[in-house]
């Protein structure tokens, strides 16, 4: 094969770019990772871990029944009984290469409880390590892997599609000349939105490229007004803000607010264990007034912090708090994105030859609000998936075609103004966060319609962001109700004739931001 022709190109390198590169071993693939292996992936900062009902206890049933009640009426329920009776497979998986979750004495499996789950079932390692812990195993066994190519330094800009079928990918290599990459399958597992907002738990690099680069490209949204604010990111003046994971709340610790009331109890039978939107809800309520909500694990958590909550003991040591005699500052910030490109059961994009895996993708499995540590899992399950169905795809000649003379389309490859992603962040986060209205959503398309035209082309990657802050913020004008992570201020009950899942293009997103 010439050097610009690949077998299967996997662009991003974070747990469902790597989890698939190895699925698909012996067979050559080649991986596009922007930054070393290990960095710049949010998989690596999750803290909480995967769930999956590993006790003899729990079922799948029960974990698939959690899933659909916390996406509060769109999950997709056959999506979620697939997920969940593959979780404990991948579990497995992960501990044969290497991630040494935390066990019990006897050799099982330490499991913790969050938010909105019935049982016990999230495997955790070295307390709140999981997502660093399970990377390093995955990076080891893919530089074990003779099969896996990664590039590192290479950043996708622009997928390019004729007739609805992957012909390329537009790549750039430290703000160098772009050049195009061909393969017989494409997998976009490039990461979710988060740094999209001002107030974030995600990696700055994660800010909608995938879903911002794909829907460019043609391919179908789904659910893209469903963001995830976690409720408890610490509020300390470090940006991103550190995450202060649930299983703190899972093992007893409260919020309170400068008054020392627990407010949650007021709020929701479940108290801080409410679904996470209701809780991100209240804790930004608290937030606004002045109220200041902080996270106290003295009591329920006191030393142990420090060795089981790793991540965070060390953040607060860096902002000057002991969480052993004070509690932590926290306030919602942007987490998760349940939206992404549409993706079907194979986990095929609606651009043949596209498969995409991870937050970038929309699978229905999280509705509109995700299940704590479901995320991770949907990654394992569905790399894995995507890669069978890149496999038999080949196999059955179905792969997608190469083109010889492919020009490199025009594009701002060199230059992302970064005063400009601020402004875009403050707008996101002021107008499509916690709590939305008509009039804001409409102003911030209106404000991101003028920073696309102040970009003029210049920056392709803000082009993409532009593009992903658009879909999310047009979808989220376009839906008239509340439910899960999205809450309209002007609209705040749920209205039983919404109660679907939405889908959206680029050019759709557009008309409605022109229209407003
Ligand atoms: C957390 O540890 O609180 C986050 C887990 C998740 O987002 O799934």
């Amino acid at each position: 094969m010439p050097d610009n022709q690949h077998n299967v190109l996997i662009i991003g390198a974070g747990l469902a770019g790597l989890y698939a590169a190895l699925s698909l071993a012996p067979r050559p693939v080649t991986v596009l990772s922007p930054k070393p292996l290990g960095y710049g992936a949010s998989s690596a900062w999750a803290q909480g871990g995967v769930a999956a009902a590993m006790d003899a206890g729990d079922t799948p049933e029960a974990h698939a029944a959690d899933t659909v009640n916390a996406g509060d009426g769109i999950v997709d329920a056959d999506i979620a009984a697939f997920v969940t009776s593959a979780a404990k497979e991948h579990v497995l998986e992960l501990a044969e290469v290497g991630t040494p979750f935390d066990r019990t004495k006897n050799g099982g499996f330490v499991m913790s409880k969050e938010a909105a789950h019935s049982y016990a079932r999230v495997v955790r390692v070295k307390g709140d390590q999981a997502g660093a812990e399970i990377m390093k195993a995955l990076i080891k066994e893919v530089s074990n892997t003779p099969s896996i190519t990664v590039l590192e330094g290479a950043t996708a800009l622009e997928l390019l599609n004729e007739n609805n079928t992957m012909q390329g990918v537009v790549v750039s290599e430290d703000n160098t000349t772009p050049y195009i990459i061909q393969a017989k399958a494409y997998l976009l597992a490039a990461g979710g939105a988060g740094s999209l907002y001002l107030k974030t738990t995600n990696p700055p690099s994660v800010r909608g490229l995938a879903v911002g680069m794909a829907a460019r490209a043609g391919a179908i949204v789904a659910d893209a007004e469903f963001v995830q604010f976690h409720p408890t990111a610490m509020d300390v003046g470090i940006d991103p803000n550190p995450l202060a994971t649930e299983a703190l709340r899972g093992e007893g610790a409260t919020l309170i607010n400068k008054h020392g009331e627990r407010y949650m109890l007021a709020v929701h039978p479940d108290g801080e264990l409410a679904p996470r939107d209701i809780v991100a809800r209240e804790n930004f309520r608290q937030h606004q007034i002045g109220n200041v909500p902080m996270l106290d694990t003295r009591e329920a958590v006191g030393e142990h912090i420090k060795d089981e909550f790793i991540s965070v003991y060390r953040y607060c040591q860096q902002s000057g708090i002991d969480p052993v005699t004070e509690a932590i500052p926290i306030v919602p910030a942007a987490h998760y994105h349940m939206g992404g490109v549409a993706t079907d059961k194979q986990g095929m994009s609606s651009i043949k030859g596209l498969w995409v895996s991870g937050e970038a993708s929309s699978t229905g499995l999280h509705g509109a609000n995700r299940l704590a540590s479901n995320g991770l899992l949907e990654a394992l399950v569905y790399a894995a998936t995507a890669a069978d169905s890149m496999i038999q795809a080949i196999k059955d000649d179905q792969a997608c075609p190469f083109v010889d003379d492919l020009q490199v389309p025009e594009l701002g490859f060199k230059y992302v103004d970064e005063d400009a992603v601020l402004e875009l962040r403050k707008i996101m986060s002021d107008k499509v966060g916690v709590m939305r209205d008509g009039d804001g959503l409409a102003q911030a398309l209106r404000e991101l319609k003028r920073l696309s035209a102040q970009n003029n082309g210049t920056s392709t990657n803000f082009e993409n962001m532009l593009a992903a802050a658009t879909l999310i913020t047009a979808a989220a004008y376009n839906r008239r109700e509340s439910r899960g992570g999205h809450f309209r201020t002007d609209y705040p009950d749920k209205d039983d004739q919404q109660k679907h899942r939405t889908e959206i293009t680029y050019a759709q997103a557009i008309a409605i931001r022109d229209s407003v």
